[in-house]
């Protein structure tokens, strides 16, 4: 019986000794994007067109402008910074668009009190037809660590015979080993339900396709599609109870300043915001008009979207072409959004007391029937009554009108 038990120790102690007994930590790194992350990336105005230049140029911008005041704070160079892996497989940036290297680049960017985000992609080549990680993910993690990266954003092209829960927990774990904590951007468009296993791998997961700068079409590239504001936020449907403090859908990134109408992108930040969705521009920040700038930086706008419940905004009612979106804050008060769809001018009817408004998902009732709420036009900053008298208004075409209710002075 001794010997046997001997024995049995002995095997164990083999396979012990001889196994790769090492765990990966397939966890991210926590509190991080408490709330949605703010900032600017380069692909929806630049493409392929990066260099250090540019990236310099449009941090100088986002403190000169006000931008980092407002909160924007990641500046993110999108695919096409790369150049070739070197004899032992580390990478490198172009040496062209990037002669200081990213070390010097991000000490820049971290002078400023911006952070620094990159690009890959979990497949043998990014979308733009540069390096991929696959394969490579512990070094190339442990390459943006010594850089001094605090973003990546994983994207999902050339990934046959992939599976997007593991090539993320990869990075995840690569993130982890390389130790400096990054925020880490699941870019695999929404394929393989990311909202489902994202949580804990990832910060944010882009839900959809690429956004297009209009407001209502599909763009046809042939073997793939772009799409509108609009054809994006009905893409949220269903998705709002996955996202919270730490843990965000991402409908893409913003392209107010990129040639819609003025109301169109005002319409596009405040359903972002409403959203709870991550707001990067995505627009050359050094050539802003006032119109852009007023948008992008309305602080009222930017404290929906950063409120601190992380609760995405429900659609509570559709009528002729007027969205009724319903946002529950933090503090008590709401975000309350009608969005107008069509193009011309629609008329809009709320009656306060008797619409029965409750959320599920935060557990909150707005009872603005019997608590008077103040309401405030958070684009005109005007006061617009309470809500013991019914809302009326005009919404122009393809814009906006959105209020926040605070209860009253004295009330409960
Ligand atoms: C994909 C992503 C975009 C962008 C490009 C870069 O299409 O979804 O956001 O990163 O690749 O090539």
């Amino acid at each position: 019986m001794k010997k046997l038990s001997f024995m049995l120790l002995l095997l164990a102690s083999t396979a012990y000794g001889q196994g790769n007994n090492y765990k990966q930590n397939y966890r991210k790194f926590d509190n991080l994007a408490m709330t949605p992350p703010m900032g600017w990336n380069s692909w929806n105005k630049f493409g392929c067109n990066v260099d250090e230049k540019l990236i310099r140029e449009v941090a100088d911008a986002l403190v000169a402008t006000g931008m980092k005041d407002a909160g924007y704070t990641y500046i993110n160079i999108d695919d096409c910074w790369h150049g070739d892996r070197d004899s032992l497989g580390f990478i490198h940036p172009d040496p062209k668009r990037f002669p200081s290297g990213m070390k010097a680049l991000a000490d820049y960017i971290h002078s400023k009190g911006l952070k620094l985000g990159i690009y890959s992609d979990a497949g043998s080549q990014t979308c733009g037809g540069r390096p991929g990680s696959r394969g490579y993910e512990f070094q190339d993690a442990q390459t943006y660590a010594k850089w001094g990266i605090d973003y990546l954003k994983y994207d999902w092209c050339n990934t046959e015979g992939l599976k997007a829960e593991g090539a993320y927990k990869t990075i995840t774990a690569a993130i982890r080993k390389a130790g400096r904590p990054m925020v880490l951007s699941i870019c695999e468009w929404g394929n393989d339900k990311p909202w489902v296993w994202g949580p804990n791998v990832g910060h944010l997961w882009r839900t959809t396709g690429d956004v297009y700068n209009c407001f209502d079409c599909i763009k046809d590239h042939g073997s793939w599609k772009s799409w509108g504001v609009m054809q994006i936020l009905d893409k949220q449907d269903g998705l709002r109870k996955y996202a919270g403090p730490g843990h965000w859908n991402d409908p893409d990134m913003l392209e107010v300043g990129n040639g819609m109408k003025e109301g169109e992108d005002r319409a596009h930040f405040t359903m972002w915001a409403m959203i709870a969705a991550p707001l990067i521009a995505g627009n050359d920040l050094r050539k802003m008009s006032e119109q852009t700038k007023a948008i992008l930086m309305d602080k009222d706008v930017i404290a929906i979207n950063q409120d601190s419940l992380g609760v995405q905004a429900f659609k509570y009612a559709v009528k002729d072409s007027v969205e009724t979106w319903i946002k529950p804050l933090k503090s008590g008060d709401w975000a309350v959004c009608f969005l107008n769809r069509s193009k011309s001018d629609k008329p809009v009817e709320f009656n306060w007391a008797t619409e029965s408004v409750t959320d599920d998902l935060s557990g909150k009732a707005l009872n603005a029937g019997q608590t008077p709420y103040v309401v405030r036009n958070l684009w005109t900053k005007k006061e617009t009554g309470a809500t013991n008298q019914p809302l009326k208004a005009t919404v122009p075409g393809h814009d906006v009108l959105l209020v926040r209710l605070s209860p009253k002075p004295g009330s409960k």
